[in-house]
């Protein structure tokens, strides 16, 4: 059974963030994870300051399903199975060691697999102290009041034939982003109530809403929700667009698994990560993909541990299912969320025109049918107009021209350009210097004013509402009251 165990597919993070949720249950301020490497005898340590356990609580706490995970739990509490230590540590190693000092007695208790294994009629035997060689690395705890540690040896589905010092250091690496995310919330800001030391260094919280940024596109109201299980809260975010940040925001701002995958619900339980984006199986009709459009739309949720059985939260904390009470809520709030992260998609941050109640005049229009969608140039547009307006003779020609331009939207170039680069293709002069902007707009205006007698009060008004003009709302009033004739 002991070894059958080892199959419940936890990654070596998720694995070690089981062991650190007990530290964190038992009042843990400080949890130091050490790795060491020494080819197939490396070993890894979590040590941390929580209350600890005596002799009866440690061997009651080395056995499987030790607690009913009917109980009702402390609210503070990560747990829930009663098998978290066993079933994570023996996920990674075959070697489980606990050391744990209370009240200045220290106790220590070992599973040992290979030990087992030699003595198939043995029995269930738990060990008592390290094993031999190894009393060293549990030297920290001689000097605590109270604390424990969990040694893992034996890490034989880490350290497999051909593995190196570097896969070590990769692993480090992505225990370091796993625990950034899953414990942000215990161990951001100054008045953290956890420190997470990784060989001796602060994890760095990651947080998925880039809470207080400037360029944050939006954040709903708070919503909660009242269960039979508890209460359950929801905060919706949509996240800068991608030129609205720096390089290097941007690529943080992707978190481990980058922007794509990192979209849709947070589940927190006891503000710890279970569930790190993804839909959860919501939708209308069939369920929401991870998909491009909507990867800015980030949305918290959190919910007690009383809900457990509800959610059907898993052994290794990385799953939860809302409820189908839920669902209906959810699907509008997470709707609502996507609709508004693909607009900032869509328009790379800029309101989209013609929306937000101001009626910004569009250059295009898209006309829906039953057969798909046709791009028309909208001649209502003042620019359109005015050319059309003044062309006298040559009007036939300027609308050919209009339609071939209609007729040969790039769509598929669009379209494949958008997939492939991640990100829609620039328009309204995004990314120009101001000079090609001012060009463009002092020919208008020129004409507006100059050969249609508008007021160039007038003329400005209405340049503000027209796109792509609508962004550059500085330029437009910086035009000179009476504008050149050659339209220079
Ligand atoms: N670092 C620790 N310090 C003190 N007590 C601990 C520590 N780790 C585990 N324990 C005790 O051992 C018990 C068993 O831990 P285990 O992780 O196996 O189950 P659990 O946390 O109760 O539930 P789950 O299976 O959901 O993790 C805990 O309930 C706790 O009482
Ligand atoms: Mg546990």
């Amino acid at each position: 059974m002991l070894e059958s165990l080892r199959g419940l597919g936890y990654t070596t993070a998720a694995a070690l963030a089981d062991i650190v949720d007990n530290s964190i249950s038992v009042g843990a301020t400080e949890v130091r994870l050490n790795f060491n490497w020494n080819g197939a005898s490396s070993w890894v340590m979590v040590l941390d300051n929580g209350w600890g356990m005596e002799d009866s609580e440690l061997e009651s706490a080395m056995r499987l399903g030790d607690r009913n995970p009917l109980e009702k739990r402390e609210r503070a509490d990560l747990g829930r199975f009663g098998m978290g230590l066993k079933t994570a540590s023996f996920s990674q190693c075959r070697r489980l060691t606990v050391a744990s000092v209370k009240n200045g007695a220290t106790s220590c208790l070992r599973w040992d697999l290979d030990a087992l294994a030699a003595k198939p009629d043995g029995g269930w035997l738990l060990f008592e102290g390290p094993s031999q060689g190894s009393e060293s690395y549990l030297a920290p705890i001689s000097q605590m009041k109270s604390g424990t540690i969990v040694l893992w040896e034996t890490m034989d589905r880490i350290v497999t034939d051909g593995y190196t010092s570097d896969d070590f250091n990769d692993l480090i690496d992505r225990v370091e982003q796993h625990f950034a995310m899953v414990f942000h919330r215990l161990i951001q800001g100054p008045s953290a109530r956890l420190k997470i030391l990784l060989n001796g260094k602060p994890v760095v919280p990651w947080d998925p809403f880039m809470t207080g940024h400037a360029a944050k596109t939006w954040d709903s109201p708070i919503a909660k929700t009242a269960t039979q299980s508890g209460i359950v809260e929801v905060e919706c975010h949509v996240l800068p667009h991608r030129d609205k940040l720096t390089p290097a925001e941007f690529d943080a701002g992707g978190g481990p698994e980058g922007w794509t995958a990192q979209q849709g619900i947070y589940v927190y339980r006891n503000e710890r990560l279970l569930v790190a984006g993804g839909w959860l199986g919501l939708g209308q009709g069939r369920a929401w993909n991870r998909e491009e459009a909507y990867r800015l739309a980030r949305i918290r949720l959190d919910i007690p541990n009383t809900a457990d059985a509800e959610w059907k939260i898993d052994i290794r904390k990385s799953t939860a299912r809302p409820p189908v009470s839920l669902r209906p809520w959810l699907t509008r709030l997470a709707e609502d969320t996507r609709e508004r992260a693909r607009r900032v998609f869509a328009y790379r941050g800029s309101p989209a025109p013609g929306l937000g109640g101001s009626s910004v005049e569009q250059a295009w229009r898209v006309e829906h049918s039953k057969s798909g969608a046709r791009y028309k140039i909208d001649e209502k547009h003042p620019v359109v107009s005015a050319v059309l307006g003044g062309a006298g003779e040559l009007l036939p020609m300027v609308k050919a021209m209009l339609r071939v331009v209609e007729e040969t939207v790039p769509v598929q170039r669009i379209w494949l350009d958008t997939v492939e680069n991640k990100e829609t293709p620039r328009t309204g002069f995004l990314g120009e210097p101001p000079e090609k902007v001012v060009a463009v707009l002092k020919t208008i205006y020129a004409d507006m004013v100059g050969r249609r007698g508008i007021s160039s009060d007038s003329a400005k008004k209405m340049l503000a509402v027209t796109e792509p003009f609508q962004n550059y709302l500085g330029l437009v009033a910086g035009l000179p009251d009476e504008p050149a004739q050659d339209g220079q």
